[in-house]
């Protein structure tokens, strides 16, 4: 092990605790920043995730609701919950986890959530918002990636950053942060995807290696440059029958190799993970202060 692991459960600790300070500050002008989260279905791993998103924001101190419907929600009854929440002014923050079962339509939901509560910043309006560098809501996973690395003081100045993986919520917008023209911003970045030739070849010339592939171990130490810094966003529960449990969680990297080779890596679990559901408070308070002004 060379690589030095950086650690997400201490940065999203931080950033938890400048929200709780927040929150604090603005209950004081009679501000209580609320979220809604929605879950359909039964899907063990998004029950866990809004379970934690809850926990978090009690423990922040901001109001929350969970509405759970089932897996056989119409997409009709699931607008009607949607604009309830949209004139809601309990709620500053909707969350629709996903991903959702087959009959509803996630882009559907995805554009019918008021932009202004969009605490996932998943709707067009703040996906360009990303892209032109203008205020609006930031996708938290990748957003949490931009943390870490400034928290570790990592300069993406000039770098190469290479993503790999084209999803909406984490590949698109991590590309579009990376080269932004601004402090804290500025690499060179290039996305990877299933249909990349020679994805190796690429992701060697990475100073910033970005793994979210959705495969396990799909990264593997010949892919790294050496030295380069590599984020693992990847958490898949592989069949490990010399375990306890059965099972083991592993990302999207070969982490074993990948640390003897990296200056830098997350671990997982407790790298990338914490910081989404910290930079989903983050932005449930700017959403409250947004509509506040
Ligand atoms: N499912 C996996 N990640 C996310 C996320 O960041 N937001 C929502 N709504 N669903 C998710």
């Amino acid at each position: 092990m060379k690589a030095m692991l950086l650690n997400g459960k201490d940065v999203a600790k931080s950033v938890r605790e400048s929200v709780k300070h927040e929150v604090e500050a603005l209950k004081k002008e009679n501000i209580y920043p609320g979220l809604a989260v929605v879950l359909v279905g039964e899907d063990p791993a998004s029950k866990v995730y809004v379970r934690n998103k809850g926990r978090t924001c009690e423990k922040l101190g901001i109001f929350s609701e969970t509405i759970t419907l089932p897996k056989d929600v119409s997409q009709k009854e699931l607008n009607t919950i949607i604009d309830k929440l949209n004139h809601d002014p309990k709620f500053h923050g909707i969350l629709v986890q996903m991903p959702l079962p087959r009959q509803l339509d996630a882009s559907e939901i995805i554009h019918r959530i008021r932009p202004e509560k969009d605490v996932d910043g998943f709707h067009p309006e703040n996906v360009g918002r990303l892209i032109l560098d203008e205020e609006g809501f930031q996708p938290c996973t990748p957003a949490g990636i931009m943390e870490i690395l400034r928290y570790y003081k990592i300069s993406l100045e000039g770098k190469h950053a290479v993503v790999v993986g084209r999803s909406n919520i984490v590949g698109k917008p991590m590309l579009n942060m990376l080269y932004q023209k601004k402090k804290d911003a500025n690499a060179t970045a290039t996305i990877c995807h299933t249909r990349t030739q020679d994805m190796g070849a690429i992701t060697r010339t990475a100073d910033v290696l970005i793994v979210a592939a959705g495969v396990p171990e799909f990264v593997t130490g010949d892919m790294i440059k050496p030295g380069a810094v590599v984020i693992d966003v990847g958490m898949n529960r592989v069949d490990d029958p010399s375990t306890d449990k059965g099972y083991r969680l592993t990302g999207d990297v070969k982490f074993d190799e990948a640390s003897e080779i990296a200056s830098a890596i997350t671990p997982v679990p407790g790298g990338v993970g914490p910081m989404t559901i910290a930079m989903l408070m983050v932005n449930t308070v700017k959403a409250a202060k947004f509509q506040n002004r």
